[in-house]
C-alpha cells in the first residue's frame, strides 16, 4: 500500500453552495479525491468568530447539512474524503491556544483578510473580538491537526496558509520536527461573475445560481442575466469579453464548437440573446442532472448525511488525539497527567 499525503480543506457553514464555489474549489476537490487522504473541515469556530449569538448557532447545523449534501450532490465520495465538524473535534481548541504561543500580534494585525472580515461585518477597529484576530491561528490548527501537506484554498486565504507555514516552522523549530510544512494549491482559475454581472457570483450580492436550484429556477435566472448592455438589437455586434453569458457558457457548456459559433455570431451581430440563453440553460441543465440525482438520493435518506458526519467526526478524533500527543510529548508538556 502506498500512503498518499494528506489534505485538509474545509469552508465555514455559512450556507448553500453556488456555480461559483463549484468553479472555484468543489472541482478541483473532486478533481484531488482520488490521490490524497483528504480530510474536509466544517469551520463552524470559524463563524463565530463575526457571529456568535445564540440565534448564529442556532442556524449552523442546518448549514452544516446543506454544505455536506452539496458536496456529495457534485459528486464528493464520502468514503474517500473524511467530513467532520471542527467544534466536535476538541483537540483542535488545544492546537489553537499551543499556536497562539507561536505567532506575534502585529503580523496577525497586519493581515488584510482580518481587516476585511471585520468590515464585512460591520465590526469597527475599537470592537476587533480577540478570536477574530486569531481567525489564521485557528486555521493553523485545523491544518496542522490532520499533519497535512496541501492546502487548496482560494486566493483569499493563501496568507492564512502562509502563516501556519510560519507557525509549523516555529513549532519544529522549538520542539522538533512534528508538522510538515503544508502548502497552498491555489486553483488557477478566473472567478465567476455573478448573473447581475456586478462582480464575482456570491450569496450576500443575490446574484447566484444555486447547485440545489431547480430547472425552473435556474431557467429565470438564465433569462434575466445581464449581457452585453449596449447590445439594444440581436443584429448589433456584442461584446464576448466580460460578458458573463459566455463566462458561464466557457464554464459549463463542454461542446466547445457550440460555443466558438455562438461567440462568432455575437461578435458578428448575427445570434440574439435568447439563443445564447437557451444553449446556456440546456447547458446548465445537462450539468445539474447528475449533482440532482444524487442530491435526491441523499435527501431520500437524510439520516446519511448526519451518519457521514458521525463518522468522520470519530476518524478525525483519533488522527487528532495522535497529534496532541506527537505535539505534547515534543514540547514536555506531559506532566501531572
Ligand atoms: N478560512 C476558510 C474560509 O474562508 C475556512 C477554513 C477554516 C479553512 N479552516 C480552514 C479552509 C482550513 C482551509 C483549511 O471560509
Amino acid at each position: 500500500m502506498t500512503t498518499k499525503k494528506r489534505i485538509l480543506t474545509g469552508d465555514r457553514p455559512t450556507g448553500k453552495l453556488h456555480l461559483g464555489h463549484y468553479v472555484g474549489s468543489l472541482q478541483n476537490r473532486v478533481a484531488l479525491q482520488d490521490s490524497y487522504e483528504c480530510f474536509f473541515i466544517i469551520a463552524d469556530l470559524h463563524v463565530l468568530t463575526t457571529r456568535p449569538t445564540r440565534e448564529d448557532i442556532a442556524a449552523i447545523p442546518q448549514n452544516i447539512r446543506d454544505l455536506v449534501l452539496d458536496h456529495l450532490a457534485v459528486g464528493i465520495d464520502p468514503n474517500k474524503v473524511t467530513f467532520y465538524v471542527q467544534s466536535a473535534v476538541k483537540e483542535i481548541y488545544q492546537l489553537n491556544l499551543i499556536f497562539e504561543m507561536l505567532v506575534t500580534v502585529p503580523r496577525l494585525t497586519r493581515l488584510p483578510s482580518i481587516k476585511d472580515m471585520a468590515r464585512n461585518a460591520n465590526i469597527d477597529e475599537e470592537q476587533l473580538p480577540f478570536g477574530l484576530l486569531g481567525y489564521p491561528v485557528l486555521q493553523a490548527g485545523d491544518i496542522l491537526m490532520p499533519r497535512a501537506h496541501l492546502v487548496p484554498v482560494g486566493k483569499d486565504n493563501e496568507a492564512h496558509v502562509e502563516i501556519t507555514r510560519e507557525i509549523a516552522r516555529r513549532f519544529n523549530y522549538l520542539y522538533g520536527e512534528v508538522f510538515p510544512e503544508p502548502e497552498a494549491l491555489v486553483p488557477d482559475v478566473g472567478t465567476l461573475p455573478g448573473i447581475d454581472g456586478q462582480g464575482k457570483m456570491s450569496k450576500s450580492a443575490g446574484n447566484a445560481i444555486f447547485l440545489s436550484d431547480d430547472a425552473k429556477t435556474v431557467e429565470q435566472k438564465v433569462r434575466g442575466m445581464y449581457t452585453d448592455p449596449n447590445r439594444i438589437r440581436a443584429d448589433i455586434p456584442g461584446r464576448v469579453e466580460g460578458n458573463p453569458v459566455f463566462a458561464y457558457h466557457d464554464a459549463f457548456n463542454p461542446d466547445l464548437d457550440e460555443v466558438n459559433d455562438l461567440k462568432l455570431r455575437y461578435r458578428q451581430g448575427r445570434v440574439g440573446d435568447v439563443e445564447v440563453k437557451r444553449k446556456l440553460i440546456a447547458a446548465l441543465e445537462a450539468f445539474l442532472a447528475p449533482i440532482r440525482e444524487r442530491r435526491a438520493h441523499y435527501e431520500a435518506n437524510p439520516s446519511l448525511v448526519d451518519e457521514i458526519i458521525a463518522a468522520g467526526n470519530q476518524r478525525t478524533r483519533a488522527v487528532a488525539r495522535e497529534t496532541v500527543q506527537l505535539m505534547e510529548a515534543a514540547m514536555g508538556l506531559t506532566y501531572f497527567r
